[in-house]
């Protein structure tokens, strides 16, 4: 390492691949993600839309940002937040239409910026054509056979077919009235009734797949993000029906011959997406949502398969030097084995924010639903310190190899908005749990000024409430601040361009100072982040940045430092 590290000079990369335009520019991009019907609303229906990220596309820019993930942004009842597509090749009518689409790409790309999309393949909506017909179609018909359906026990049939439990509580099954009036067959979903499961059998959803990549990646779309990835093959055969109750990682078997998730013969199902993704110029790219075992991701991520996994690990982690030192060494050696590189995430549209949960204490961190539900949630959240943590947490990962993905809003060190009124929740979760847990506080819109209908969301309302400390926390305000949150990721992201280099990094041991952790790419790149209380001294060298004003030389506690 260090002998490449004497090839390199800061700002000349021409020797690296992943510079912009080559095939290899995802393997250290920084991904923001946008939550379409949340992030700008450009005709006042209080729905975020795709002239609304238009109109934002100086601000993506001014980002210094690699690429935009849209979460769904297909046609959809809504049931799951637009992860129940209803039409795969279709922009929602409430978002814009495929003409805006193109002119979103256009923009975005004039801009250096690429785009990923979501693809949902384990499930679709159910008003998709293939779901209506199949209702509409006999028992036994090839209309039925595209989704799993099932006869359920008992003389009539009235018993569910398995004990199997959705991921968003209660039953997976939902029993049908057949096109007669007559009670009939049971169909699977394992998240909401609203999502039922695609047979992965059947050839003709396999074709039709291929068939969306084909038309997403036509329109110029750079790469997909692929939902729930390790659950499409499944078990079934000879009339086998998993008997599950919850999902629970721990319970799922690693070796490729669980009943339900991860097994093996779905990489078959990437391996023919991979060649489709090839004929591409540059192949387009994808990332995995594989819940699995962690020495299991890396098939996910194979060159041959999506070519890249998220790795979730960090999203559980607490403050804690020890756990990040593992987890990042973990991830940065499995990636590298296969040839991926790996991804970093604190937040995304699934979880608390990570600037609320690290002001959590540990105790209510482990156990996020017991938090959610008492009375004195808010109390138990120490606003500066989780703000101060995930400040730092960031300015750390986006100082490792690898690619980050931010979730829009954090770069405003925006804490969880949680006051929303249970009839303005919106979250299948938050309904199917009774009451556990919402995803609803992470999807609020945007804030983009201090007043204003929306706080600039857009000329009407919102669709979830926004809380009233928006006119404090808002693009408007921090962007005038040169020491806002927005600005550090500006400046991180401008400086961390400049700095990118070879893949690799070198723990440095400070063995009096347990609580720091310390690493330096070959280029003489350093990070150093304080997870202690006390003060430590950096060591020489330039500060790029630092999360907390250094005082004379010292790094305060929850705080972490670019030097070169
Ligand atoms: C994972 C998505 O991130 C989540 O939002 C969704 O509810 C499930 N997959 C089901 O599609
Ligand atoms: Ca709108």
């Amino acid at each position: 390492m260090d002998a490449a590290s004497d090839a390199l000079k800061i700002g000349d990369m021409s020797d690296f691949k992943f510079l912009k335009g080559s095939e290899d520019w995802w393997r250290q991009a920084v991904v923001y993600q946008i939550y379409p019907r949340s992030f700008a609303d450009s005709n006042g229906d209080g729905i975020g839309d795709i002239r609304g990220i238009i109109s934002r596309a100086d601000y993506l820019k001014s980002l210094g940002i690699d690429a935009v993930w849209l979460s769904p942004h297909y046609p959809s009842a809504l049931a799951d937040g637009g992860y129940d597509v209803d039409d795969y090749r279709n922009v929602d009518p409430r978002l814009g239409t495929l003409e805006d689409f193109d002119e979103m790409i256009e923009q975005l790309h004039r801009r250096d910026i690429r785009v990923i999309v979501d693809i949902v393949p384990n499930h679709s909506g159910s008003n998709h054509v293939w779901f209506q017909e199949a209702l509409r179609s006999p028992k036994g018909s090839p209309a039925r056979d595209r989704y799993i359906f099932r006869d359920g026990k008992g003389e009539n049939c009235e018993i569910r077919p398995s004990e199997l439990v959705s991921h968003f509580g209660p039953t997976a099954w939902t029993r049908i009235t057949e096109p007669d009036g007559t009670p009939g067959q049971w169909y699977m979903h394992l998240f909401a009734p609203e999502q039922p499961d695609f047979n992965w059998d059947n050839p003709e959803v396999r074709e039709d797949f291929l068939k969306t990549i084909r038309f997403w990646s036509d329109r110029g779309v750079d790469g997909y993000r692929i939902d729930v990835a390790h659950a499409l093959t499944k078990n079934l055969a000879n009339g086998h029906l998993p008997e599950r109750t919850g999902y629970d990682l721990s319970l799922v078997k690693h070796d490729g011959s669980d009943d339900l998730f991860d097994r093996d013969e779905v990489h078959e199902i990437y391996a023919s997406w991979r060649k489709v993704y090839n004929e591409y110029d540059p192949p387009r790219v994808a990332v995995a949502e594989a819940w699995v075992h962690a020495n299991r991701r890396a098939r996910y991520a194979s060159t041959e398969g999506l070519g890249q996994s998220f790795a979730f690990d960090l999203l559980g982690t607490p403050w804690n030097k020890k756990r990040f030192h593992s987890t990042i060494d973990y991830q940065l050696k499995a990636a590298a084995e296969n040839g991926s590189s790996t991804t970093w995430v604190f937040s995304n549209h699934d979880v608390i924010r990570h600037a609320t949960r690290f002001g959590l204490p540990e105790s209510a961190l482990s156990n996020l639903p017991a938090w959610y539900r008492s009375a004195d949630r808010e109390k138990q959240i120490n606003v500066e310190l989780g703000f101060d943590r995930a400040r730092a947490a960031t300015m750390l990962v986006l100082a490792l190899p690898g690619s980050t993905y931010l979730y829009q809003g954090e770069e405003l060190g925006m804490q969880e908005p949680l006051n929303i009124p249970s009839e303005q929740m919106q979250d299948p979760q938050w309904f199917r749990s009774e009451g556990s847990i919402s995803r609803d506080g992470c999807r609020v819109p945007m804030p983009w000024t201090s007043t204003g209908s929306s706080f600039g969301f857009g000329p009407g309302g919102a669709h979830l409430p926004q809380p009233a400390w928006f006119k404090d926390v808002n693009v408007e305000v921090q962007d005038k601040d040169g020491k806002s949150t927005l600005n550090l990721y500006r400046n991180a992201l401008r400086i961390r361009r400049d700095l990118l280099c070879a893949e690799e990094i070198k723990w440095v041991k400070h063995p009096l100072a347990a609580d720091v952790l310390h690493f330096k790419r070959p280029n003489g790149w350093q990070c150093v982040t304080n997870f202690g209380t006390k003060p430590f001294k950096l060591p020489k060298g330039q500060i790029l940045l630092a999360t907390k004003d250094v005082v004379d030389g010292k790094l305060p506690a929850n705080a972490t430092a670019w030097i070169k």
